[in-house]
This record gives C-alpha cells, sequence and structure tokens, in this order.
C-alpha cells in the first residue's frame, strides 16, 4: 500500500490531526485536499498543542511534503501566520510546504459574505452555521467560474480585473443583506493585500498535481488528509447544512488531479460518540447536563471558532453512510478514554422512521430530524490504563465497546486512541502495510 486517504466519518472533528501526524511517520508526501481555514486539527506533541488550519497535520514530521490540493480554498494571510507558528516551533524549514497554483483563494469579500449571509439567514431561521472563513462564497465563485487562483496572485492585473469584476456583481448582494457595498479603496486594499501576500507565499507554490502523481509514480507513501466529515460532503452530506467542497475520500482524487486507481487503502476516522457544529439533523445528540459532561470531558469546542459542539452518542447508520461514502476498509476509533466514568454508554443501532427501521440515514434532512435514534446499551468503565497498547490492556467493558462498536460499523479497526498524545494509542494494523 502506498497511497493511503484518511477521511473523517461522521461531521469533522473525529480527531483526524492525530491520526494524520501518527500515519505520516510512514509517508513522503501528506496532501490536505479539500475546504481551507474551517478545519481546525489540534495536535498535542510532546504535551504541547499545535493548531492547523490549512497546513496538512503531516506538518510534525520534517522532511515530509506537505501539499495543499487545487481543490482547496486558501486564505493566504492564515496562511502565513500558520506558516510564521510552525517555523517558530522548528517545523517547515526545509521547504516542505507546496501550494497548489490552481487552488482558489480566499479574500476579505468572502469572508464578509459569508457573515452577512449568516447573520440574515439566522433572522429567518435559516442559518448553516457556518465557520464564517468565506468557504462557501470563495466554493461559489469557483463554480461560476469568476473565482481568484493562487495563480492569479502572480498575475496583478488580472487580479485586479477579476476583484473588481467581482465586487461589481456582488455590491448588489451586499446591500441587499444589510452590509456595507465595497467601496474602490477597499478593493484597492484587498488586491495590494493578497499581491504581498502572494509574494511571500510564492517559494512555496508550484504544480501540486504532478508533484503528487511524481511521488505515487515513484512508489512513495502518500498520505491525502481529509478536512470536516463524510456527512459534511456538498453532494452526499446532510444538505443544506454541509460544507461546499467534497468531504469524502473521492475529493482527494478531485483535488490532486490523479484518478481513483491510484488509491491503495481509505481509513476513516471515528469519535466513540458524535459530535456536530453548526445547524443541522443530529438524532443522537444530547442535551442538557448530559451534553455538557460530555463537552467537556471531551474538550468539546471548535478549534477554528471556538464554538461549543453539539454532542451526542455514537451514531451507527451515520457512520455506516460515512463508510459507505467513502469506502472505508478500516476505521480509527478516537477519544475512547473520554466516555470513562459514565455508568452506562450508548449506541445508536438504527434509526426509526414511519414505522420502519433504518441502518442509514433517510436522504431528507427533515426525516433525519423526525427519526428516532434506537439505542442499545452497555456497561460503562472506570478509566483506561495511562498507557494502553493493545485492546487486552483495556477495561473488559471498554474491550467490548470497540468490539461491539466494529461488529456493527462492518470495518475493523485499525488503531484505537485513548488519549491526545501519540504514545496514547492502540496501532492494531498499518495502513502502508
Ligand atoms: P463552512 O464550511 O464554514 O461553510 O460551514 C458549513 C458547515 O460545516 C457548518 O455547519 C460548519 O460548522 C461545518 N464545518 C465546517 N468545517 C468544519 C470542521 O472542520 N469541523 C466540523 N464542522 C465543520
Amino acid at each position: 500500500m502506498s497511497v493511503v486517504i484518511v477521511v473523517g466519518a461522521q461531521w469533522g472533528d473525529e480527531g483526524k490531526g492525530k491520526v494524520v501526524d501518527l500515519f505520516t511517520e510512514r509517508a513522503q508526501v501528506v496532501v490536505r485536499y479539500g475546504g481551507g481555514a474551517n478545519a481546525g486539527h489540534t495536535l498535542v506533541i510532546d504535551g504541547k498543542k499545535l493548531v492547523t488550519h490549512l497546513v496538512p497535520s503531516g506538518v510534525c514530521h520534517p522532511g515530509t511534503s506537505c501539499v495543499l490540493g487545487d481543490g482547496m480554498v486558501i486564505d493566504p494571510h492564515t496562511l502565513l501566520e500558520e506558516i510564521a507558528e510552525c517555523q517558530e516551533r522548528g517545523l517547515l524549514m526545509r521547504n516542505e510546504l507546496l501550494i497548489g497554483l490552481g487552488a482558489h483563494v480566499i479574500l476579505p469579500y468572502h469572508k464578509l459574505l459569508d457573515g452577512l449571509r449568516e447573520d440574515y439567514s439566522a433572522k429567518q431561521g435559516r442559518a448553516i452555521g457556518t465557520t464564517r472563513r468565506g468557504i462557501g462564497p470563495a466554493y461559489e465563485a469557483k463554480a461560476g467560474r469568476r473565482g481568484v487562483r493562487m495563480r492569479d496572485l502572480y498575475k496583478p492585473e488580472r487580479l485586479r480585473a477579476l476583484v473588481a469584476a467581482n465586487i461589481d456583481e456582488l455590491s448588489p448582494v451586499f446591500a441587499h443583506l444589510g452590509g456595507t457595498v465595497p467601496t474602490g479603496d477597499d478593493v484597492a486594499r484587498w488586491v495590494a493585500d493578497a499581491l504581498t501576500a502572494g509574494e511571500r507565499l510564492r517559494p512555496h507554490t508550484g504544480d501540486a498535481g504532478r508533484h503528487v502523481a511524481n511521488a505515487i509514480a515513484k512508489g512513495q507513501h502518500v498520505l491525502f488528509e481529509g478536512a470536516q466529515g463524510c456527512l459534511l460532503d456538498l453532494d452526499h452530506g446532510t444538505y443544506p447544512y454541509v460544507t461546499s467542497s467534497s468531504t469524502i475520500a473521492a475529493g482527494a482524487c478531485q483535488s490532486a488531479g490523479i484518478g481513483p486507481t491510484q488509491i491503495d487503502a481509505v481509513v476513516g476516522i471515528t469519535k466513540a460518540y458524535a459530535t456536530r457544529v453548526g445547524e443541522g439533523p443530529f438524532p443522537t445528540e444530547l442535551f442538557g447536563a448530559e451534553g455538557d459532561k460530555l463537552r467537556i470531558a471531551g474538550g468539546e469546542f471548535g478549534a477554528t471558532t471556538g464554538r461549543p459542539r453539539r454532542c451526542g452518542w455514537l451514531d451507527l447508520p451515520a457512520l455506516r453512510m460515512g463508510v459507505r461514502l467513502s469506502g472505508m476498509q478500516s476505521l480509527a476509533l478516537t477519544k475512547l478514554d473520554v466516555l470513562a466514568g459514565m455508568p452506562e454508554v450508548r449506541v445508536c443501532v438504527a434509526y426509526k422512521l414511519d414505522g420502519k427501521e433504518l441502518d442509514e440515514p433517510p436522504t431528507d434532512p427533515e426525516d433525519i430530524a423526525r427519526a428516532e435514534p434506537v439505542y442499545t446499551s452497555l456497561p460503562g468503565w472506570a478509566k483506561l490504563p495511562a498507557h494502553a497498547h493493545d485492546v487486552t490492556d483495556l477495561p473488559t467493558a471498554a474491550r467490548a465497546y470497540v468490539e461491539t462498536i466494529e461488529r456493527m460499523a462492518g470495518v475493523p479497526f485499525c488503531l484505537v486512541s485513548v488519549g491526545p498524545d501519540r504514545s496514547e494509542t492502540i496501532r492494531l494494523t498499518d495502513p502502508f502495510a
């Protein structure tokens, strides 16, 4: 196996950062393939925290090539800040970073528009709860063939014309949403800032697709890092409560411009419970003290926005859907330690809707919201041993929980994470083996 995709199996925040960091030990190239600074990956290495939004989570392995694929939407200022933060820690010092010239650029008006739309929609009770990072507006511009790409940052005249044309078209929208209509001075400032940022990023830009294809041709280990989760996929997720990119495994091929025949393995990441940020149906959500308990135990606050995440029991129908959408052959289970201390642990094994039992969520989000979760209850466990290296090191009840999920999801586990640090991991199989 040399080409592996790692993808979130549910609504994001499954702990991909830690898993990608571990798998990167064996990879020469790690590629982030979708989304932008809406993602937030928390890495804990030797007890120290590093949060990345754009740079792949493999960044902590000096010498490993870190690629930002053409399918991404990149905020150049956030990226520059992140590079500086990594370099303060001695990372990205060997020219490891490569940004695809075809990736789209998030400019200030995308973020303004994202915020205005959310505020406007909230008044009508139909906000999506986006991260307000400009993701939707940047992907809209891309699909409308009027987007700004990284390569445009090196053609000042073209950039000026593109931004001016976009603002011209968007001005009535700004006015309609109750925002301040951007002026010519705004446009000039945004263009100047983008050009400056582009110059600083220039040494890191290039043909990302070719770079990845060459690495694959040489037989190097290439790891694709998904952002968000399968149920937030634009085409197959719980639309409209989704992000604007292809979060499923297929997105990796699109972003890097490689064929599906190049992929050797797909690994899904699932948390031992479920979380969701923003609006949208979430049948196993826990409210009040129960939800708070899980949120606090799991530190479930957004790494990007700081928003409290909605928390609930593990949702097997949703997990099965993720497994199917991405063709996952194995799963990494994360945050098992967070459930310690619960007298009982529940798992949603099916949904009940209009008298029928469903093994996957229905396709209409209104039906998902109406569906009743069918639970099975398992005994809880007190505490996990500090250094569990095998499932046999786990308390009997925790082991039974792991085995139950594995059986009901129909996919074997390749890894079980029992704490945030690299060392707190039970490794079962190597996806590159
Ligand atoms: P956007 O991607 O900012 O447009 O947000 C659309 C939806 O995706 C919202 O519900 C966000 O909360 C959710 N979302 C976006 N990125 C992440 C992430 O990294 N983790 C979890 N949810 C996310």
